[in-house]
């Protein structure tokens, strides 16, 4: 028994032991994730009284610090606001006019929309005392755009371009033990791109607390070498005394491998910098036998940079990165890992349906499997740097990057960005080569670009020795900047002459920075100008330029060319040449804005990817075609492929290596079915069959999901009455969904004007004509009073504060649009008397049990037109002099539910996007129309 009891004690003490050491070791760096819970609303670009007055004080928050007024205060009632979780873009939740930008896909929102193109955000965060003596920063990975950030009043900087992340110490302001306010106001009037940008706070923000001594944000820079069995890995790392400790730290450097296992560490003593200055620390490290980083295995290490204070670890921060060797060869192409890779890239923008440029983390999986299922092997981040997400998809999924600057130039705002870039990016190894600027007209081919260009790309090498740096041109090689950029970037075989370039410059090695920007509409097999279509079949897009084949065949053939990058991997909102409104989106991708294939797709993954592939275009459903030719393609990597309709051979034919077949077939419906060959074998069999009508919904998870995501892509399609997809069906679909909440809807029809998201609409009122009366008695009554027309004056006007009445009557009017019964209308009321009773339209209302002020106005008693409201309230008194009394009673707030969401099929598909709420184990789809069996779909 007592040995019993011995034990227990032992194992509580070696517990408790245990327990204290992990306390210890606990860093004291927090990252908190604080998306959730933001009010919005928009503000105006310049009719300040719609911009709640901000920045109209005697004294702005720029001449006195803490004057952040309007919004921007932290006391300003924002109760109204709407709710809203980020990421978000405000633009795509606009509808379309064709006054608004082309670039911008003609959403108004942006540049000539003074109403919304400011958006104003606010949070309420609440800080524990604990953390009064810790380093208190936000952080943005990225706000789009002209950003001016406040905290409890107190302007903390601006950011102007819509594409940094960018951080602010807030530790002076913080309000510990208690509530703090962070304000945002966005500023998206600007364009930085001519393609769609998105507005509003679209990636993640984050609260960070750390140790006064800490490493600083992208403070690690990890490289490696290669040697025999072993890499030498160089860690270094920046860090930085905000507080007033004087004496020795140690830096820890561990690597940890993906299995979480440790597998090289150093220690380094040193002694704590002076305050607020930062030290740089270098160790190496070695790893045995490296799993090196590469498209088919992208294996990662973690380094763990641990700062050690009297033995205690105060500071943890992780940097994951990969081993692997790059190399570009003049002759050669590029190498990775010593082994020869064709680059086979596209070009993208950061904006996908229904969503705008607010992607999910789990989208850009998404995306990048998308990418990697057609063939792709690399992706250029046209024209501006990504988001971390994005980066960390392709490092984790195994895609090569071009990260790319926004602006070439030599000053402080363009080396500022470009120094960004490279910091918060350089540890991923799948970036192989910076881009410090993409078709700089007028400077490309002249002395400016060239002089730019030198500056751009030493200044890249002083923060980044491992990767080569390219420029995207368009014109001019042979001169300016493609005289003296590392890598010659060739934007389009149709600009200039590639290979009197390269003969001129042979030391040079060079990649198609862009290439096709054909034009072709998903589904779509005749080009009809007035319908805006393009055919899918691939053509030159104009007599000059080239198809996807075309370009393609040239790259490949020549080895000293590293790759190619086509324009685009996926559509975008904007720039919908050759076709300007009602065309809102590209019509250059391989795949749509949902990523639905185009047939170009195949084309590239039978000469891009390594698995055999067989594809017919176009579709088998053209009645009314009947006896006429149609062109009929197979898209293969086949030897040889024979055609057949309804059984009766159409003849066999040998594809070429990075070509596809044609026949001319005369159109009788059933099935057009196409054998593929290898070394005489049938390996493969792909039909078309003509379908019956349209009969059911299918909704399928796309399988380029990640596994046990919140957010998944559902693909909405209607089958005939076989279970055959229907490839023309246009139906339009209603959505409702239970458990979670739908994102967004498209179809990857560039003409479609039909809405991205469907949200409530949130009016605010101003309560007008505020007049008062004095009340002889401070009773609240329940009675309206029903007093005539006289003795009303203006409300609070020449209030004589030490001789107020005991209680005033107040009324006003606000004028309601109309009455629907779905409306929802509430008084946000502020205070401006001890107690206070309402009155609408002579109806008595009861507050809110959720919140005294706040009064919600049944339909019943409201009508369309102007309305009156009346309160009854004991004043309040002035404790000073000078204090400042409310005199606004408060905003009616009206919300007006979001129709059900809906969206048509384009050519026999559309997308949902759906987000299953966090604290329910499944969500469900439903999906119905006129006509059709509906379909449902439950995601766990
Ligand atoms: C290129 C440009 C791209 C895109 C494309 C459309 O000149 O770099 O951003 O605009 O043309 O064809």
């Amino acid at each position: 028994m007592k040995s019993i009891l011995l034990h227990q004690r032992f194992f509580c003490f070696i517990f408790l032991i245990s327990l204290s050491i992990s306390a210890q070791n606990k860093s004291e760096r927090d990252l908190i994730l604080i998306d959730k819970d933001w009010t919005f609303n928009f503000g105006h670009q310049y009719d300040t009284e719609k911009d709640f007055g901000h920045a109209t004080g005697y004294f702005s928050y720029l001449t006195k610090t803490g004057f952040g007024d309007g919004p921007a205060a932290q006391g300003f009632d924002d109760r109204a606001w709407r709710k809203l979780d980020l990421p978000h873009d405000w633009a795509v939740e606009q509808s379309f006019s064709e006054k608004a930008s082309f670039s911008h896909g003609f959403k108004t929102a942006g540049k000539g929309f003074p109403e919304k193109n400011i958006g104003w955000y606010r949070k309420k965060i609440s800080i524990p005392e604990k953390d009064n003596g810790k380093i208190i920063s936000l952080k943005f990975d990225g706000v789009f755009r002209n950003s001016k950030v406040f905290f409890n009043g107190y302007y903390l900087g601006t950011e102007q371009s819509g594409y940094n992340g960018f951080e602010y110490d807030v530790t002076a302001y913080v309000n510990y033990g208690g509530e703090n306010t962070i304000v945002v106001r966005v500023d998206a009037s600007m364009e930085e791109g001519w393609f769609y940008e998105g507005a509003g706070i679209y990636r993640h923000v984050y609260l960070q607390k750390t140790n006064p001594i800490h490493v600083v944000t992208n403070g690690t820079y990890v490289t490696s070498e290669i040697k025999n069995d072993n890499a030498e890995v160089t860690a270094q790392v920046t860090i930085q005394n905000k507080g007033n400790y004087k004496g020795k730290i140690e830096v820890i450097q561990n690597i940890i491998d993906a299995s979480g296992k440790q597998i090289a560490t150093f220690t380094e003593n040193a002694t704590a910098s002076e305050f607020y200055k930062t030290a740089n620390y270098t160790s190496k490290l070695n790893v045995k036998n490296p799993l090196l980083w590469d498209i088919e295995s992208p294996n990662l290490y973690k380094l763990v940079t641990h700062i050690q204070q009297n033995g205690k670890i105060i500071d943890s921060y992780e940097t994951s990165f990969g081993i692997r060797t790059i190399k570009f060869d003049a002759e050669k192409g590029f190498f990775l890992n010593g082994k020869p890779i064709k680059l086979k890239g596209t070009n993208n923008h950061q904006d996908h349906a229904g969503i705008g440029t607010a992607l999910p983390d789990e989208l850009q999986y998404f995306r990048i499997k998308k990418l990697k299922e057609m063939g792709s092997n690399a992706y250029r981040c046209s024209h501006h740097p990504p988001t971390p997400e994005l980066l960390k998809a392709c490092d984790e999924l195994g895609m090569l990057v071009i990260d790319e600057t926004r602006l070439m130039g030599i000053n402080d705002y363009h080396l500022n960005d470009l120094k960004r870039m490279l910091e918060q990016d350089r540890n991923h190894p799948s970036i192989f080569c910076w881009s410090v600027g993409n078709e700089e007209w007028n400077i490309e081919g002249g002395i400016v670009g060239e002089r730019i260009t030198n500056v751009m790309q030493e200044f890249t090498k002083s923060i980044d020795t491992t990767r080569p740096v390219t420029v995207g041109i368009s014109s001019g090689f042979r001169s300016g900047i493609s005289s003296v950029v590392e890598i010659m970037g060739y934007n389009y075989l149709g600009n200039g002459d590639i290979e009197a370039h390269r003969n001129q410059f042979k030391q040079q090695p060079g990649m198609g920075t862009e290439e096709g920007s054909t034009f072709a509409t998903r589904g779509i097999y005749f080009t009809d100008d007035a319908k805006h279509y393009q055919s899918a079949y691939d053509r030159k897009p104009r007599p000059s330029f080239y198809s996807i084949e075309e370009g393609w065949k040239f790259y490949a053939e020549r080895p000293y060319l590293a790759g190619v990058f086509f324009w685009t991997g996926f559509d975008y909102r904007g720039e919908p040449t050759p076709y300007g409104w009602p065309s809102v989106t590209s019509y250059f991708g391989m795949m749509d804005v949902c990523g639905f294939p185009k047939d170009n797709v195949y084309y590239l993954k039978s000469w891009w990817g390594s698995k055999p592939v067989l594809h017919i275009m176009p579709h088998w459903n053209w009645s009314g075609m009947e006896g006429k030719e149609i062109d009929v393609w197979v898209h293969s990597n086949c030897d040889e492929v024979e055609l057949f309709l309804n059984k009766k051979s159409l003849g066999k034919k040998k594809m070429e290596v990075n070509s596809h077949l044609e026949w001319k077939v005369t159109y009788t419906p059933g099935t057009l079915e196409a054998i593929g060959y290898k070394n005489g074998k049938k390996i493969l069999t792909e039909t078309k069959k003509t379908t019956g009508i349209a009969e059911n919904i299918q909704l399928s998870l796309d399988k380029e999901n990640s596994l046990n995501a919140n957010v998944s892509v559902v693909t909405v399609e209607v089958t005939d009455k076989k279970g055959l997809h229907v490839p023309t069906a246009n139906n339009e679909i209603s959505f409702s969904v239970k458990g979670g909440k739908i994102l967004g809807v498209g179809n990857g029809n560039p003409t479609s004007l039909e809405s991205d998201k469907f949200i409530d609409n949130i009016e605010l009122l101003a309560i007008n004509n505020f007049e008062e009366k004095k009340l002889t008695s401070a009773d609240l009554t329940d009675q309206i009073i029903n007093d005539s027309e006289n003795n009303w004056l203006p409300a609070f006007k020449d209030r004589d504060y030490k001789n107020q009445a005991s209680s005033y009557v107040y009324r006003g009017k606000f004028e309601l649009v109309n009455n629907l019964k779905n409306n929802t209308v509430n008084f946000f009321y502020k205070k401006i008397g001890t107690s206070t009773v309402v009155f609408v339209n002579g109806n008595k209302v009861a507050p809110s049990t959720e919140d005294p002020h706040k009064y919600t106005f049944p339909a019943t008693i409201l009508k369309q037109g102007p309305n009156t409201i009346q309160i009854i309230a004991p004043p309040l008194q002035k404790v000073k002099d000078w204090d400042v009394m409310n005199t606004d009673p408060g905003i009616i707030q009206v919300i007006t539910p979001a129709e059900e969401w809906k969206r048509k099929l384009f050519n026999g598909y559309a997308q949902i996007i759906i987000q299953k709420d966090e604290n329910n184990s499944e969500v469900i789809l439903s999906a119905s129309a006129k006509g059709l069996k509906p379909g449902t779909l439950v995601k766990k």
